[in-house]
């Protein structure tokens, strides 16, 4: 095994692996977002924020999200140094932007970036609901059942503050780029390499790219919109 991971292809398969689990976070986080703004009382969105936070398949998938992150991150960093170290003097810059797209030579910033949205996006959010607590998140009655009042946490910021909610809309256009170009090289890394596969995974990744994009950055622009 630390023998494959050293081979070109090894390096990136973790990379892939770990990417393929965070998309499908991404995917069920969206869905659950999207409740705020299908539901003005704020009950669908505490609802599922409620399951979510309770439901025990879903809390032994925490630990695993942290996880996946954390590898995903922190190999990335292996993976560019190792490139680095392979190329020392560089190669002359030819002109490679017909071989290849502005988001695939930029990976490694868009992810930095996104890491640094991920840490303040966790401080205004996951952090104030599982340790410090809000004001915001006094406990309502939802359909009988008590729960936090995540949508007032979440729809506060957004309505308060238009520099966060522009921040939240870059956060989801560089996840939308970043994921341009991860979509179909994962799938190249674990075996999907055949020229017929490649076109149609890089058609489905620039839809779920924009998906993504534009799924993420609606929500706050609805708040700064509506209200
Ligand atoms: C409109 C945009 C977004 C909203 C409204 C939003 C909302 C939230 C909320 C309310 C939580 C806390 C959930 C809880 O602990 O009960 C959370 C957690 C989290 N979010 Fe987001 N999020 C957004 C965008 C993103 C993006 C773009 C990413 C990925 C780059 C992301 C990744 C995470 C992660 C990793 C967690 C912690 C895990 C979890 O609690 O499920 N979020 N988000």
């Amino acid at each position: 095994m630390s023998n494959f991971l050293t081979t070109s292809i090894g390096r990136k398969f973790l990379m892939s692996i770990t990417g393929l689990f965070l998309m499908m976070f991404i995917m069920v986080h969206l869905g659950i977002n999207m409740l705020l703004i299908f539901d003005d009382s704020g009950d669908l969105f505490n609802q599922g924020a409620h399951f979510m936070a309770t439901n025990p398949a879903i809390k032994i998938m925490e630990p695993v999200l942290a996880l996946g992150f954390l590898v995903h991150i922190i190999w990335s960093l292996v993976v560019t140094i190792q490139n680095m170290k392979a190329r020392p003097v560089g190669y002359k810059q030819l002109n490679n932007s017909k071989s290849s797209t502005w988001a695939s030579r930029n990976m490694f910033i868009l992810g930095s970036l996104i890491f640094v949205f991920l840490v303040m996006h966790i401080i205004q959010f996951f952090w104030k609901i599982k340790i410090t607590g809000d004001p915001l998140l006094a406990h309502i009655s939802v359909g009988g059942e008590e729960m936090e009042n995540t949508y007032a946490l979440v729809a506060g910021l957004f309505k308060e503050s238009l520099i966060y909610s522009l921040i939240y809309v870059v956060g989801g256009v560089l996840l939308g780029l970043h994921l341009a170009h991860g979509f179909w090289s994962a799938f190249q890394t674990i075996g999907f390499a055949n020229t017929i596969w490649l076109k149609r995974l890089q058609f489905v990744g620039t839809i779920f790219a924009i998906v993504i994009a534009i799924g993420f950055s609606v929500i706050p622009l609805y708040f700064q919109i509506k209200f």
